[in-house]
């Protein structure tokens, strides 16, 4: 890392109050050097969502994906019992499977070295001989991830060890985001690739309602935004406001009231009425992000699942365009450089100086070690 970018890692300070809070600078929107730092720091030390636990309900059955730079497949194997596990063959590094399916081995496609759903090396063709042995040793299975599930989603972690997501989030807001999780069923998913740094969108996502009269005026009718309340832990905050009361359709829809829970680094997960929605960000280099939704509904509670489902997605949709034209709007100013940084409120921002301190002691604590380590 340049002694450049280092320098802009640790002159940031966030405030010492909420009172006077300031935002990261611009560099950390705009750095590649920043972003591979993160990719390491951030995204390579966190739980990344994975799958819906329905995916590998049944024995046999696998999904599997990539966070990061990190290739992943979950498995359900004959024992009953669900791993995470390293997506990349011990032979040539090829990723062994694709996709999700039912299957006895993983076979590797690239010289058909195959695993059993536990992660064991059944077979390896044409390798007598090989490591001086009659076969390739057993112990060239496939790496186990941390795994963790939390309500109805399953969370994978480079480490093994990583203490599980489910201790991190406390039981209220997690009771809260998955009341009645037994009768969510997943509809489907939306993606949106965005010309920003995925912080923008975190930092949209963070502001405690702050933009929501603004750029949101069909979502602002159906909130009550003098009920909206932020709270902020570590490694997660939730932010919720109560339905708009004099409003029929926002009744239906928003219910007992909306909470949005931002859960370190990237995953966003909205719960209001019959509806969860989960919103992950990932970024694709300093200037460019992509925004995954995924979408259940609780039917039960609805007279017309078709129609409500149809309008709440033809909402969420409208609230994503905004978002995204704000959030690209946010990234040519910051790239003008004629921004460093910006002031957080301290009665609606209270989520992003949260995120930006987390951040703030990550990425300096990675950069201070470093330069320890070449002295
Ligand atoms: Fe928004």
């Amino acid at each position: 890392m340049s002694e450049r970018a280092s320098r802009e890692v640790l002159a940031y300070a966030p405030g010492e109050s909420s009172q006077r809070a300031w935002s990261i600078p611009a560099s950390w929107y705009l750095s590649e050097e920043i972003a591979e730092l993160e990719r390491e720091l951030v995204f390579g030390r966190a739980w990344a969502l994975a799958a819906r636990a329905e995916e590998v309900a049944e024995s046999g059955s696998y999904v599997s994906g990539i966070a990061g730079d990190l290739p992943w497949v979950l498995t359900r194997a004959e024992d009953g019992e669900v791993r995470a596990l390293a997506n990349v063959c011990r032979h040539k590094a090829s990723l062994v499977c694709d996709g999700a399916g039912r299957a006895e081995r993983l076979v590797c496609p690239y010289h058909g070295w195959a695993y059993r759903l536990d992660g064991t090396l059944a077979s390896a063709p044409r390798t007598a001989g090989i490591l001086g042995g009659k076969g390739v040793p057993r112990r060239l299975g496939l790496p186990a991830l941390g795994l963790s599930r939390w309500g109805a989603l399953y969370f994978v972690h480079r480490d093994v060890h990583a203490r599980p997501l489910g201790e991190l989030v406390p039981a209220a807001p997690s009771g809260r985001i998955w009341r009645d999780a037994e009768r969510l069923v997943w509809w489907g998913s939306k993606r949106w690739e965005l010309a920003c740094n995925w912080k923008v969108f975190v930092d949209n996502y963070l502001d405690g309602g702050y933009h929501v009269p603004h750029v949101h005026p069909g979502l602002d009718a159906q909130l009550a935004m003098g009920t909206y309340r932020t709270e902020i832990g570590p490694g997660w905050s939730l932010q919720s406001a109560g339905a708009a009361e004099d409003d029929e359709a926002a009744r239906a829809r928003i219910g007992e009231g909306a909470d949005y829970l931002w859960l370190w680094p990237n995953v966003m997960i909205n719960r209001y009425g019959p509806v969860l929605d989960i919103n992950v960000v990932q970024p694709l280099g300093p200037r460019r992000c992509r925004v995954d939704f995924e979408f259940w509904f609780d039917r039960e509670r609805l007279d017309d699942p078709e129609a409500f489902i149809a309008d709440s997605v033809a909402r969420s949709v409208a609230t994503q365009e905004e978002d995204q034209a704000i959030c690209e709007r946010v990234q040519v100013g910051i790239a003008s450089r004629t921004w460093a940084q910006g002031p957080l409120a301290p009665g609606v921002e209270a989520a992003i100086r949260g995120f930006h301190r987390q951040l703030a002691t990550t990425l300096q604590g990675g950069v201070a070690r470093r330069r320890v380590e070449s002295a």
